[in-house]
């Protein structure tokens, strides 16, 4: 069996090493991968936006799975290029992805599937926009791919007024509409499900961190940190959230003759009136994956072929170990708004000694040394029986790495070793 990772990530880093741990031993390749992940796939030079190139790897070393990482390819129809020659893929097709590629897309969906979310209109000019603001703060949402700085928070309507011009007249992040929606109180909880074209099966639910400094301060990011499980998110929590958010969108998605094989991803706040969809993604979460995928028991790259398979997920049982996994995000200097790059990274050995997993984000290899090369540059991930167990051994492992600039959030999981202390 030849599985192709697609992506460059931690997130990618760690599907690869989940997909090494299967019992069906599989071949593994990555394309385009980093320095990280050559020590468990090969790697294979092409970028995840080249779908042709992607097609052609696919083809040239006849896999028998891809797996695709992130959201752009997907977006731009890699799964649908991979099933016009044959070849099997695990993700969803571009019109099931626009689930993650168009906010107003997934609102749409979300109204006529019946499913919770935060109040909304989409616009597309900067007067509407004021005018469709209920109270403040408010939240304003381009509607296309915007890497993750597509949302603003505005307390008031100078800030309101910034962002809107902003996206619709400077077209910062180019064209598209603007979703006014109603800011929801509450705690975030992500909650990522394998997808097989008919049903939904959750994983074990996660939190990340999306903001760069302790104590939620700061800009977002691209995620500074995670952990699963989640305390007081029982399996009946899970169940339910399932039933009114992910089932009815993927019967949604079947009734339009679009149906979602993959991930979908569901960032929720669990309000007072109860669980309400924040966004959907198409695609695992970085860094959830990290803390979820070394807590999975059962066979990986089982689960993702069956999900290929319409209904193939019927009867199927997820096992996961009854610990805790905390990620640590060691990111460069200057993330999230300018990241410096070429920091030779020290102590990866030293760490990876202690028995945890390091999975590398946005490292490079020159001249034998390991780099830094992008804004999250290693996540680093241990288990434990309880929170405070895997977040002291992810803490003290993360210690031995050094780079210029190395920024790390010191609150990562403090607050489910708090709760667990005081349930
Ligand atoms: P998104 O990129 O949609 O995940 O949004 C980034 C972050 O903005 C989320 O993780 C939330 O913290 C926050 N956010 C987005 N939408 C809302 C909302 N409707 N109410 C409150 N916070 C939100
Ligand atoms: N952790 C958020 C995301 O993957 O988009």
């Amino acid at each position: 069996m030849k599985v192709l990772v697609v992506g460059s990530g931690g997130r990618e880093h760690a599907i690869v090493r989940a997909l090494a741990r299967s019992p069906q031993s599989p071949q593994l390749l990555c394309a385009p991968g980093n320095p990280g992940i050559a020590a468990d796939a090969t790697l294979v030079d092409v970028a995840v936006t080249d779908t042709d190139g992607l097609v052609a790897a696919a083809q040239e070393h006849d896999v028998d799975l891809v797996v695709v990482g992130p959201e752009v390819p997907l977006v731009a129809g890699l799964v649908d290029a991979l099933a016009a020659v044959g070849r099997r893929a695990f993700g969803p097709i571009a019109a099931a992805a626009r689930m993650e590629g168009s906010k107003e897309y997934a609102k749409e969906v979300m109204e006529a599937a019946g499913v919770p979310t935060a109040s909304w209109t989409a616009v597309d000019d900067v007067e509407a926009g004021l005018a469709a603001i209920t109270g403040y703060p408010t939240v304003l949402k381009f509607d296309g791919l915007a890497a993750g700085k597509g949302v603003v928070i505005a307390p008031d309507e100078a800030a309101a007024r910034e962002a809107l011009e902003a996206f619709l007249v400077e077209r910062r992040y180019g064209d598209g509409r603007v979703v006014v929606e109603e800011f929801l109180v509450g705690e975030e909880l992500s909650l990522l499900a394998l997808c097989d074209g008919e049903r939904a099966v959750a994983l074990a639910p996660a939190q990340d961190y999306k903001r760069i400094f302790d104590g939620d301060q700061g800009p977002n990011t691209g995620g500074m940190g995670s952990y699963s499980p989640v305390a007081g998110v029982d399996a009946a929590l899970v169940q339910r959230i399932v039933r009114e958010i992910h089932q009815p969108v993927i019967d949604e998605l079947a009734r339009r003759g679009t149906p979602f094989h993959g991930v979908l991803y569901a960032g929720l706040m669990l309000t007072a009136a109860g669980p309400k969809v924040i966004e959907f993604n198409a695609r695992f979460g970085d860094p959830e994956t990290q803390a979820v995928l070394p807590r999975l028991r059962s066979d990986l790259l089982e689960h993702l072929l069956r999900a290929v398979e319409p209904g193939g997920l019927d009867g199927i049982a997820l096992e996961w170990d009854d610990g805790w996994a905390v990620t640590l995000v060691l990111a460069s200097a200057g993330y999230p708004e300018a990241p410096r790059t070429g920091d030779p990274i020290t102590g990866l050995d030293a760490a990876a000694a202690t028995g945890v997993e390091i999975t590398h984000a946005g490292t490079r290899a020159v001249d034998g040394a390991i780099v830094t090369a992008g804004g999250r540059v290693l996540n680093v991930t241990a288990l434990g029986p309880d929170a405070a167990a895997a977040r002291s051994a992810a803490y003290a492992a993360a210690e031995h790495i050094a780079f210029a600039g190395r920024q790390q959030r010191s609150d990562i999981a403090l607050r489910a070793v708090e709760r667990s202390a005081h349930p």
